[in-house]
């Protein structure tokens, strides 16, 4: 990705990775991504916000030589994470004089993770300004992003917001800005699900922090910049809000049939009753997919065979990452089969302990499901139906 500009003095100097397509060796691209780094040229000093991965590193300097930078002042770093500091070792041999700027706790983590000298340091308090001469730098601390130590840069004389991961998205595109919002909703949606809906209330509070700001412009550390913030901002705000829709996800896996005639019979069971239902196979699902069918979902209906007496290994997958995402879903209920016997749901129940749910009667079945077994499953349809519309009234 070349250099290019954003407003005068301000640049975009990171990567675009068309071809990752694994992050944390766990979260799927299927877009790829970018590492997104920012250049402030200031009337006085020349700062840098975030790098980018060690694997994009000869790119970001190539832009940088491009533009004629032969003195960074500061380096910004709005997290640890090492997508975005992996190359601050490789700036600061270039520019030993720079001052790595961050707060305490970051400074703590880049210390540990990348050994950089405790010298090379500037800390900064919440609501601390930094200024380069005609432009000003204001720091907000916003812990929880997704690690402890993250914070916002906001650049006043612009109205530029650089929230690092905060309103990114995994997508590699040549587009500096969002051209296709529903695209990018998608993959901020993703991106949300995965690694910040455990963090949800956190993110709440930034958003308020945030409101106070006039910001023309978010340029997120991954994916396209924001031009039009609202659409961002709004989809936040509708991710983090306490609201859920009347929809069912089931996560599922069948080794034999029952089970999965048993989710058959539900999903339509639930669509004869107008309520949205997503199963998901998890021997073929995209976990980020599954994810994001999390993030409004008022109910999860676990359904699995019985392994070895217990659930799918599959399921068990499933289950610890809706229980370590704690989404704001409200009900979960479990069915599925088993041959001889089995813990298969107690240990399933037994998983789910961050989730402040409901629990509706499971249906678990012997053998292959039969006539009682489909009425079970048509009034856990309709106890889901009831528990939805008192919801509604609620609201
Ligand atoms: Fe894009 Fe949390 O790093």
């Amino acid at each position: 990705m070349n250099a290019r500009e954003i407003k005068p003095g301000v640049y975009s100097v990171g990567a675009i990775d068309w071809d990752r397509r694994l992050f944390d060796e766990l979260i799927p691209l299927p877009d790829g991504t970018t590492y997104n780094s920012y250049l402030i040229k200031g009337g006085k000093k020349t700062a840098l916000i975030d790098t980018v991965d060690p694997t994009k590193e000869k790119e970001l300097m190539e832009n940088l030589r491009k533009l004629g930078i032969n003195k960074i002042d500061y380096i910004i770093v709005n997290h640890a994470e090492q997508d975005h500091s992996g190359t601050i070792p490789k700036i600061l041999k270039l520019h030993p004089d720079a001052k790595v700027v961050t707060n305490p706790k970051c400074k703590g983590m880049l210390m540990e993770l990348l050994l950089i000298p405790e010298g090379n340091f500037i800390t900064v308090d919440n609501g601390e300004n930094l200024s380069l001469g005609d432009k000003t730098l204001e720091f907000i601390y916003a812990p929880w992003v997704h690690w402890p130590e993250t914070m916002l840069t906001y650049l006043k004389e612009d109205k530029i917001l650089f929230p690092c991961d905060l309103f990114g998205s995994h997508l590699a595109t040549s587009d500096l800005y969002v051209q296709d919002e529903a695209k990018v909703y998608e993959s901020a949606k993703r991106y949300y699900a995965e690694i910040m809906m455990p963090f949800r209330n956190n993110i709440k509070r930034h958003l308020e922090k945030i409101e106070k700001l006039e910001i023309e412009i978010i340029a997120p550390s991954h994916g396209p910049i924001h031009s039009r913030p609202e659409f961002i901002l709004d989809s936040y705000r509708n991710w983090v809000s306490d609201e859920v829709k009347s929809e069912v996800v089931i996560p599922y896996v069948s080794m034999h049939g029952s089970t999965d005639k048993m989710v058959g019979h539900l999903v339509n069971a639930l669509m004869e009753r107008n309520i949205t239902v997503k199963p998901f196979n998890l021997t073929r699902t995209d976990i980020g997919e599954l994810a994001i069918a999390f993030v409004d979902a008022a109910t999860i209906v676990i359904a699995s065979p019985t392994v070895l007496l217990g659930p799918h290994p599959n399921v068990i997958s499933a289950v610890y990452l809706a229980n370590a995402l704690k989404p704001k879903v409200k009900f979960a209920s479990v069915i599925g089969s088993y041959g001889w016997g089995g813990k298969m749901l107690e240990q399933i129940t037994g998983m789910l302990g961050n989730l402040k749910v409901e629990l509706i009667e499971p249906v678990i079945v012997k053998g292959h499901p039969g006539k009682e077994d489909f009425k079970s499953l048509d009034r856990l349809a309709d106890e889901i139906l009831h528990k939805h519309a008192a919801l509604r009234k609620e609201i």
